[in-house]
């Protein structure tokens, strides 16, 4: 297969996201039935976006708003709810950014998460029982896609560093690899298979560590959405937006490290680490500034996002690493 064929269509800036590239790629149908998603929800955003009838109601809806950390400042205002609910990566559904709809066949109850690898005793849980051992909280966060597209969200959550207290790793644990559910019946762009499904990402312990990885299960003071990656997702804001893996299934600690999808699909432009960096081009464009989703703002791009004060420490002695997409 030619290398294009492998190319994301997010691989390229969305400005320069030509229609053919994106025809190469997208179920065509997907993509109109999208475009109809964005002009009904300007029209009645809650009947567009409301769950399909028959749909159970979110059980744990009742623990949203979650109080929020005021730890977690941004320097923008938070990005429109539904700029945001109707603009997303969600590959699994269609290779558009017009995931809305077709993303809601996700059946997010029940949901079970697999924690296994070096552990002391592997387990399940139900994401409902997940809920009851963590305090959810509310933190402002950026997050900036590789395509050079920003957003500010208020996601719920509980930081990654509480499931890895759950999970009691093995000293020898040296990642943590996350991988999203794979059912090619609810998910079009999993039928597919030339790619490498199921989404998977990960990071060393040390990174999960750190305060600012966060497991999301909230967006905007309710259940986060099913096309922002319901009922569970990563939410890295000092790392390119591919590294915040979305729907996830599985942790699996491990001394390897993972192999992700988007380095399994085209390793010469995204790598393991990939860390926000403005003066470390994409091979194909420049990361030097982000357009602001919502307002169309042009703003510089900051190192780790913004975050440099509280990760950069991760890196010290990785500088022969490829710690940039
Ligand atoms: N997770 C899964 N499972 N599938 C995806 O296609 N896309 C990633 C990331 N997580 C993706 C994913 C990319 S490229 C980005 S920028 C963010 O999700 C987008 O999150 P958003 O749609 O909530 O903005």
């Amino acid at each position: 297969m030619p290398a294009i064929l492998h190319r994301p269509a997010w691989a390229l800036p969305d400005s320069a996201a030509t229609p053919e590239a994106i025809a190469l790629r997208l179920d065509r149908r997907a993509l109109l039935a999208g475009a109809g998603v964005i002009a009904a929800t300007a029209l009645a955003p809650d009947i567009a976006l409301a769950q399909r009838v028959g749909d159970v109601p979110d059980p744990s809806a009742g623990l949203y708003p979650a109080k929020r950390n005021e730890a977690f400042t941004l320097d923008r205002p938070v990005t429109d709810e539904q700029a945001n609910l109707n603009y997303n990566n969600f590959y699994e559904f269609n290779m558009s950014k017009s995931v809305a709809r077709q993303a809601q066949a996700l059946k997010t109850r029940p949901w079970t998460i697999a924690i296994d690898g070096m552990v002391e005793k592997p387990f399940e849980i139900g994401i409902d029982d997940l809920l009851k051992q963590v305090t959810l909280e509310e933190r402002l966060y950026r997050h900036r896609c590789v395509e050079a597209w920003s957003m500010a969200i208020p996601w719920t959550g509980f930081p990654l560093a509480k499931l890895v207290a759950l999970a009691k790793p093995l000293g020898s644990a040296k990642y943590v690899r996350m991988e999203t559910f794979k059912d090619p019946s609810i998910a079009p762009g999993q039928r597919q298979t030339w790619y490498p499904w199921p989404y998977v990402e990960g990071l060393t312990i040390a990174e999960a560590g750190n305060d600012l990885a966060f497991l999301v299960t909230g967006a905007y003071g309710k259940p986060v959405a099913k096309q922002m990656g319901a009922p569970l997702r990563l939410a890295v804001p000092w790392k390119y937006g591919f590294k915040s893996i979305k729907s996830i299934v599985r942790f699996t600690f491990t001394d390897k490290q993972p192999k992700s999808y988007w380095e399994a699909l085209q390793a010469s432009e995204y790598g393991f680490w990939a860390n926000v960096n403005p003066e470390v081009p994409h091979p194909r464009w420049s990361q030097a500034f982000e357009r602001v989703l919502g307002t169309d703002e042009r703003r510089p791009t900051l190192l780790f996002n913004g975050y440099a004060e509280q990760v950069a420490g991760l890196y010290k002695g990785l500088e022969k690493e490829r710690l940039w997409a």
